[in-house]
């Protein structure tokens, strides 16, 4: 069985994290994100994955290899123009082997998920559909791309991003994995752009192509923003959805290597301390992800926030919903609230920013 893996894109939405970081390569409970996607499509019976790569491309190769450590064969197929994802997977395919008629699995790779990937393959092989699409329902659609199916499955259309009341016709989104027929992948242009989501898809149904949506109600998050970012890695950590990937059995919180937390800090709600990073006496950190070499000041209360790779927060301050990049530092008592982004090597000096609490 061989899948596509998506993993092209600029992880705009997260910047700063993303500017030497591929999205798919940050730390997501402990390992890169990209590493419990495989994990997962290996354990569905994936045996060979094409990773279509293009911003920072090098660096998934240097991590995966050849795949040996995950038990797959893993190929790198990079675009030296980013093609979008319609192109991204015409692209990769070329290093498929499957026949024609065979069923190939492509995945976003920002999407966390617990989808039953065989409960997918086998109704695309009931449904002999020519493309089969996960998807997912949500309270508020609005974000994301539409997906009406009629009552056998069928997709009706596509709707991306509806604005009006009148456009939001269901509340089932296309969740980012899709099972294709070899053959009808080989359809999409090459050498140019191409969104699946805006042309090929609707470009399919116009042609008459049998297209099937498949509604799984279980886990399902895209992890574009720093929000569902650490809330992605908390739930992973806590065991709300599975991935044999996570190193360190379900629990509050996620110590890697070396890191070193003080008796009296308080450190729960999925929060993954990384290696060699330290956190000081009556720091309260709670479901947020620290990567490695962090250094954190005792007193430290941080909550649902994001802090890169040798960034040192100070003693006392207070941080809810943030990013703090690469060798950040953000000095003594200071409090940094909701979407605050430090930006790599930055230095806030003590006692510079605080919220009074009658703004
Ligand atoms: P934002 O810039 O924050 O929207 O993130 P993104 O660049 O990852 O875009 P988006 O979330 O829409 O992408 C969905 C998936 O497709 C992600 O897994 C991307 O890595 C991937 N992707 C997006 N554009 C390309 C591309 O041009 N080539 C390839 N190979 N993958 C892409």
């Amino acid at each position: 069985m061989e899948a596509i893996l998506l993993v092209g894109g600029r992880g705009t939405r997260l910047r700063p994290l993303t500017i030497n970081t591929p999205k798919p390569m940050l730390p997501v409970a402990g390992v890169p994100f990209t590493a419990h996607q495989l994990a997962q499509a290996h354990d569905a019976g994936v045996d060979r994955v094409i990773l279509g790569t293009s911003y920072r491309a090098e660096v998934f190769e240097q991590y995966f290899g050849a795949g040996e450590r995950l038990g797959l064969d893993l190929v790198y197929r990079t675009e030296d123009e980013p093609l979008g994802t319609g192109g991204g997977i015409r692209h990769a395919a070329q290093a498929l082997r499957s026949g024609p008629e065979d069923p190939v699995l492509v995945f976003n790779g920002d999407v966390l998920s617990g989808l039953d990937i065989p409960a997918l393959l086998q109704a695309h092989e009931d449904t002999d559909a020519d493309v089969s699409l996960y998807l997912t329902r949500v309270a508020d659609p609005r974000a994301f791309g539409l997906v009406p199916t009629s009552d056998d499955g069928a997709v009706i259309e596509f709707r991306e991003k509806p604005t009006t009341p009148e456009e939001i016709v269901t509340d089932q989104i296309n969740a980012g994995c899709y099972v294709f027929k070899r053959r009808v992948i080989d359809e999409i242009p090459t050498g140019r752009p191409v969104s699946v989501e805006r042309e090929t898809f609707p470009g399919l149904l116009e042609r008459g192509r049998r297209l099937t949506g498949f509604v799984d109600d279980g886990y399902w998050l895209d992890l574009g923003t720093p929000l569902s970012f650490v809330q992605g890695s908390a739930d992973l950590v806590l065991g709300e959805v599975r991935s044999s990937a996570v190193p360190g059995p379900p629990g509050e919180r996620l110590l890697l290597a070396d890191a070193r937390v003080a008796d009296s800090a308080v450190v729960g709600g999925g929060t993954v301390v990384g290696a060699r990073s330290t956190v000081g006496a009556d720091a309260v950190l709670n479901a947020s992800v620290i990567m490695d070499g962090v250094e954190i000041g005792p007193g430290a209360t941080i909550t649902g926030s994001v802090i890169a790779t040798g960034a040192v927060i100070g003693a006392g301050a207070t941080l809810t919903g943030c990013v703090v990049a690469e060798g950040a530092r953000v000095g003594v008592d200071n409090e940094l609230i909701d979407g605050a982004r430090v930006w790599p090597e930055v230095s806030i000096p003590d006692h510079a920013i605080r919220f009074s609490s009658d703004r």
